[in-house]
């Protein structure tokens, strides 16, 4: 990694603006392989430097991801003029964070967030074909039949089919008819247009996996936490 300044070194790090960084450093609060740094402009080299702030050693990330489950009634993009957003649900930072890919308004759970672009170019490529895969309830019941229509491709009204996809049906539900469809795409409004080529409505729908990560159940709508290690690295073993 390029050395980068101790000031800008430690926003990264503690979330924090720059002139508190400037602050800390200037009253000694900050220590580099153990010296007293009073220098903001100092350079340090993040991956060999110890960089302690009051004695709590620092870690550096080179990007930040978070696992967020949306939920219903907020739109995924950065910003909007009206519309409360995903990003709206998160704590504010100083880094460049944007939704891997697109939920619906209506759609709530698995929304990965990050500034990482080459993750998130690689997730979303159509080559790729990472699998995506919802929890969704229809206003009837689907069956063999309509298994083999998914898995054979469906016309949803685009130039081609889609992609081989799985629906399993997961029985009657308050609310509806329990099905996990797994998709290799992501098209604009996609299970619900599949579910529509079949003659069925959607009424409920929920991300629950995107590749190897899950959704983790412990997080209420609106809740979001970081990564951890092992799925930072399943993610991109995969890409
Ligand atoms: N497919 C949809 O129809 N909507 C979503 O939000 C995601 C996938």
């Amino acid at each position: 990694m390029k050395p980068m300044r101790l000031d800008k070194y430690l926003t990264k790090v503690h979330n924090m603006s720059r002139s508190e960084a400037k602050q800390f450093i200037k009253k000694g609060r900050v220590r580099i392989n153990g010296v007293v740094e009073k220098r903001a402009e100092c350079k340090i080299d993040a991956d060999v430097a110890r960089v302690e702030l009051d004695g709590e050693r620092c870690v550096f990330e080179e990007h930040i991801y978070r696992m967020l489950n949306k939920p219903a009634g907020v739109v995924t993009a950065t910003k909007d003029a009206e519309e409360k957003t995903v990003m709206d649900c998160l704590e504010s930072s100083n880094r460049s964070l944007f939704p891997v890919g697109r939920l619906d308004k209506d759609t709530e759970g698995l929304l990965l967030i990050t500034d990482d672009g080459e993750l998130a170019h690689n997730l979303l490529s159509p080559v790729k074909h990472i699998d995506k895969c919802y929890f969704a309830l229809l206003d009837g019941p689907v069956g063999e039949k309509e298994e083999k229509l998914f898995q054979e491709g469906l016309d949803i009204g685009d130039d081609k089919k889609t992609l081989p996809a799985r629906l399993v049906p997961a029985g009657e539900q308050t609310g509806g008819f329990g099905v996990y469809i797994t998709i290799q795409e992501g098209r604009y409004h996609q299970v619900k247009r599949m579910a529509k080529a079949i003659g069925r409505e959607v009424l409920y729908l929920k991300r629950i996996s995107m590749g190897s990560l899950k959704l983790d159940e412990e997080l209420k709508p609106g809740q979001s936490r970081p990564l951890t290690r092992e799925e930072i690295d399943g993610l991109k073993n995969r890409v």
